[in-house]
């Protein structure tokens, strides 16, 4: 049983996705803790399903280093990313960059969600910016997080159409509505080692099939 450790930001339906997920028995993973960098309303999903949650936010250290150890060290009382078994820690909507002390203490078992077709449209304003660049097709992809931003192997993708005269919300929930059953299907592949994180990491893996 792979243990997950599932870091967000805001309203955290990707988050929920996965505890749905997670609630059926055949499901190969389990969610140990949800953390975040504020006082996130996804945090109540965790909550109303009996997932031990914690804030480490930012602005209480004096860098962004000192920050990400704290937070490292509040996942791995929850057993992630410890031990012959890491578990896997799922970056699904934290709004912001991990720090490399942070990236280098889980790699490769770091993953995060972005509404995207990496290497296209990087960064905290993917969805607007693919409208302004005027993309005909954007999606999102599921990534292993190295210390860039966004740029880390991929290792699946699923592509949406733009419509004409869409804005950036309209998008960005037809783009989740792919996102959330594609950050399940890759948990679960990871967890069946159907996919292999350490091999991707290393090149030997071409990732997406
Ligand atoms: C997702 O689209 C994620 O890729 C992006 O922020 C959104 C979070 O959505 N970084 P939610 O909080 O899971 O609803």
């Amino acid at each position: 049983m792979l243990k997950l450790a599932v870091l967000i930001s805001g309203g955290g339906s990707n988050l929920q996705a996965l505890i749905a997920a997670a609630e059926d028995p055949s499901f190969p993973a389990r969610i140990v803790c949800v953390g975040s960098d504020t006082d996130a309303p996804g945090l109540a999903h965790a909550e109303a399903a009996g997932i031990p949650t914690f804030v480490v936010r930012p602005r209480d250290y004096h860098s962004r280093e000192e920050w990400g150890q704290v937070f490292a060290a509040a996942i791995q009382e929850h057993g992630v990313g410890t031990g012959p078994e890491p578990g896997l820690v799922v970056s699904a909507g934290l709004m912001r960059i991990l720090p490399g002390g942070f990236v280098r203490e889980f790699s490769p078992f770091l993953i995060n969600t972005h509404p995207a077709l990496l290497p296209n449209f990087p960064g905290a304003h993917a969805v607007r910016d693919a409208l302004a660049a005027g993309a005909p097709q954007t999606g999102v992809t599921v990534h292993i997080i190295d210390e860039g931003v966004d740029t880390g192997p991929v290792l699946r993708q699923a592509s949406v159409d733009v419509r004409d005269g869409e804005t950036e919300d309209e998008l960005h929930e037809r783009i989740k509505q792919l996102e959330r059953p594609l950050l399940v299907a890759t948990v679960r592949e990871i967890a069946e080692r159907h996919l292999d994180l350490e091999a991707v990491a290393a090149g030997r893996d071409p990732g997406p099939a």
